[in-house]
C-alpha cells in the first residue's frame, strides 16, 4: 500500500485533536456542499496563539485525516500563522498525491480553521 495512505488511515484510525472542547473561545464550522460532511473545529485562544484545538464531524478518512493532521500543525502556533497555510502545505503534510476528486476533502478542515482569521 502506498505510503501516503498508511498516513492518512492511521489518522483516521487514531485521529489527534478529536473531540469537542469544554468553553472554547472560537467555534468554526465548514461543510462540504458536494456531499455534505462537515468540520467542526473548537479552539482555546491566548494573546493570539492557538493553546488548543479539538474538531469534531461527521467526514470521510481523507477529511478526517487532514483534520488531525491540520490540527496538530497550527496547535501552539500563531493565529496569524494560519494565514500563510496553503492548500499545498496541507496536501504535503498528508503526503500528497490525492486524486483530483477528492481535494476538497484534503481542504475542508483548512477552510474551516481559515475563518478563525476572518478570511
Ligand atoms: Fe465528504 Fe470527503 S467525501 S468530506
Amino acid at each position: 500500500m502506498d505510503l501516503y495512505r498508511e498516513e492518512i488511515l492511521e489518522h483516521w484510525r487514531n485521529p489527534q485533536n478529536f473531540g469537542e472542547m469544554k468553553k472554547p473561545d472560537v467555534v468554526v464550522e465548514q461543510v462540504n456542499p458536494l456531499c455534505g460532511d462537515r468540520v467542526i473545529f473548537f479552539f482555546k485562544i491566548k494573546k493570539g496563539k492557538i493553546e488548543d484545538v479539538k474538531f469534531t464531524g461527521s467526514g470521510c478518512a481523507i477529511s478526517v485525516a487532514s483534520s488531525s493532521i491540520l490540527s496538530e500543525a497550527i496547535k501552539g502556533k500563531s493565529v496569524k500563522a494560519i494565514e500563510r497555510i496553503t492548500g499545498q502545505d496541507v496536501l504535503v503534510l498528508i503526503g500528497g498525491d490525492i486524486a483530483p476528486a477528492r481535494l476538497k476533502c484534503v481542504f475542508l478542515p483548512l477552510e474551516a480553521v481559515r475563518k478563525l482569521t476572518g478570511r
